[in-house]
């Protein structure tokens, strides 16, 4: 077996131990978004820390837990922060608590990060809706022996971010008249904020917003067949766009003042997930 497999076994292993909700879909909350919880009627939670073999956050603002609970009647697996491939780890830990709430049983993530704006007309506070990604910055989380429980060896990514959960964003956000960009989000690796010339190449490459995180998790989760959908909230544009240095402060701060239009979309979005299940079960 190779160790990224293991790994994943022995966290499973720990973490069934302790917990057997079974969740119909996982949500990542992203930097400053870890509100939402509130959100959530939550029966259990399990810090990161207390399962074997598990990567722990590092970055302020970051915490570092699963919660079990509900939106509506949806069984939710949330996870309050998230590891970054900039914090050290190997990618294939990076992405090793999507294969696990995969594993769990979900059927459907939401991806959710603080990104920085790069398309024309964007603000900080905005929120946009992922329909495609960059991933080709960082290296693929599917990199060593494939592990084919999961997925196949060259999987096909030409529709990572899945149609359906799309359309419900964008209805769940049209209902609440809430203006949603749409666009492509390139992954870098930071930690460091992107120089304005790195900016322009994003632009040039066609990204409309830019982070650390997201696409790698969802290439992993994409590959073992799981619905993947996605939305980052612009916390600041990107370096060169606007005059300003950037700040991780500002960054949490931007992400706390869209909170509300946030976790009101997220719930929106889970709950219309409950009475579509069979439809995207199939
Ligand atoms: N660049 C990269 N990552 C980010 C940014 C940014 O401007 N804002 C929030 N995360």
């Amino acid at each position: 077996m190779n160790p990224a497999e293991e790994k994943l076994k022995q966290c499973e292993k720990s973490l069934r131990q302790r917990i057997d909700f079974v969740p119909q879909a996982a949500l990542v909350l992203g930097s400053g978004l870890g509100g939402y919880a509130e959100k959530l009627r939550v029966v259990q939670t399990l810090d990161y820390s207390q399962i074997e073999g598990f990567p722990v956050s590092t970055v302020s603002g970051h915490k570092g837990r699963f919660l079990f609970g509900y939106a509506g009647e949806v069984p939710v697996v949330c996870m309050q922060g998230r590891v970054h491939y900039y914090e050290g780890y190997p990618m294939s830990d990076v992405v090793l608590p999507i294969r696990l709430m995969g594993k769990m049983g979900a059927k459907v993530l939401l991806l959710t990060n603080a990104a920085g704006g790069i398309k024309e007309g964007m603000h900080a506070g905005d929120l946009m809706m992922i329909t495609g990604q960059i991933a080709s910055f960082v290296p693929s989380p599917l990199i060593g022996a494939n592990i084919g429980e999961l997925g196949e060896r060259f999987p096909d990514m030409s529709q990572i971010y899945d149609k359906k959960l799309q359309e419900i964003i964008r209805q769940a956000a049209q209902n609440r008249q809430l203006p949603l960009w749409e666009g492509t989000y390139l992954q870098m690796s930071g930690p460091q904020y992107e120089t304005p010339q790195e900016v322009q190449m994003c632009r040039l490459l066609g990204a409309d917003a830019v982070g650390m995180s997201t696409a790698c998790e969802a290439v992993a989760a994409h590959h073992m067949g799981m619905r993947v959908a996605g939305i980052s909230c612009i916390s600041n544009l990107a370096a060169g766009i606007s005059s300003q240095p950037l700040s991780h402060a500002e960054v949490q701060q931007a992400a706390d003042r869209s909170a509300q239009k946030f976790g009101a979309l997220v719930d929106d979005f889970l709950r219309e997930i409950g009475e579509r299940m069979e439809v995207l079960c199939r």
